[in-house]
């Protein structure tokens, strides 16, 4: 197999033959991160993809976010390297279920976290993310009920923010799920010193330990501006690349060894190379799901 010097040269020197630009999430394989021209959570994915002026995005992260590239920028070409680079929480909810929840409740605001496939977002009000989701619901119309979908873990999160109850989907992240209150308490009594950073895919009573909640932009952030110098981190491993680059000097410890996302594993330099040579595979949408699910997403983007 190729070097990964080698191989990164390459796909520079491809990427500006194709005027594309290399999108990456935090819990890529470092060598992924590297190549990157971003590197962010979903929130600042999406603002980067609607408003790039390249004609190719390579978008290293899951089928969801790529599928939220097409939508915002229908003339582009989004490629996604791994192509059954899925998220295991997005195929909880499908447009039919959650059809047949909004007949049960007339009159409900549907609120999508954006780990949804498109055909669920063209269902949906307003999508949101980890980063802006008090936000996104706290701008809604008090008297109309919520349906949130499909992350329960976040659902309780954002309810316990914002003190507003809403119906809530039986869906969850299986990386941040299977993170245990006890697993965190053995972490914390090995560092007793360190601050607890926990993402809110986590557990309500891992979210209760927490020093500070936030997304994984959040957190790098919260790192940076802290004066403490030790931190547990309960969200996917591949966000302790960031810590080490952003944040020299501090020291930063998983909360589990189990947070792992093998989706976001799956991206390998190699496939971003083959993507910008064959220009496959390609993630689209149609048109009539499309212009629905953009509603959906242009809304949460408008939320300041
Ligand atoms: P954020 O980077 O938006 O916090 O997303 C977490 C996640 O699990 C994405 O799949
Ligand atoms: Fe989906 Fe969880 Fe993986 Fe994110 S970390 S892509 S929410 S399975």
């Amino acid at each position: 197999a190729a070097g990964i010097k080698q191989l990164t040269d390459k796909i520079i020197q491809l990427k500006q033959q194709r005027n594309a630009i290399i999108l990456s999430h935090v819990y890529q394989r470092p060598e992924v991160q590297e190549i990157a021209d971003f590197v962010g959570d979903s929130l600042e994915l999406s603002r980067k993809a609607a408003g790039t002026d390249a004609d190719v995005i390579v978008f290293c992260g899951v089928h969801f976010m790529a599928e939220s590239a097409a939508i915002l920028s229908p003339e582009k070409t989004v490629l996604l390297p791994e192509e059954d680079a899925g998220c295991p929480m997005a195929d909880m909810v499908t447009a039919q279920d959650l059809r047949a929840r909004k007949a049960e409740t007339p009159g409900a605001v549907v609120v999508c976290y954006v780990n949804t496939s498109a055909e669920v977002k063209a269902e949906c009000d307003i999508a949101c993310t980890s980063a802006n989701a008090v936000k996104v619901v706290g701008s809604l119309p008090a008297d109309r009920p919520v349906i949130f979908v499909p992350d329960r873990n976040l659902g309780h999160y954002i309810s316990s923010r914002t003190g507003r109850e809403m119906i809530l989907w039986e869906g969850y992240c299986n990386t941040h799920h299977r993170l245990t209150r006890d697993e965190v308490r053995k972490v914390q009594s090995e560092h007793p010193d360190a601050l607890l950073l926990v993402h809110p895919e986590c557990r309500p009573e891992v979210v209760e330990l927490a020093d500070h909640v936030a997304s994984t932009t959040g957190m790098l952030r919260f790192a940076r501006e802290s004066e403490a110098g030790e931190f547990i981190i309960a969200t996917e491993k591949g966000i302790l690349h960031q810590f080490a680059k952003q944040c020299p000097g501090k020291k930063f410890y998983p909360a589990s060894n189990k947070l792992i996302c093998p989706n976001m594993k799956a991206t390998t330099l190699e496939k971003v190379l083959r993507s910008l040579e064959t220009l496959e595979p390609r993630v689209t949408v149609p048109e009539d799901i499309r212009e629905r699910a953009l509603n959906c997403l242009e809304r949460m983007l408008a939320v300041q």
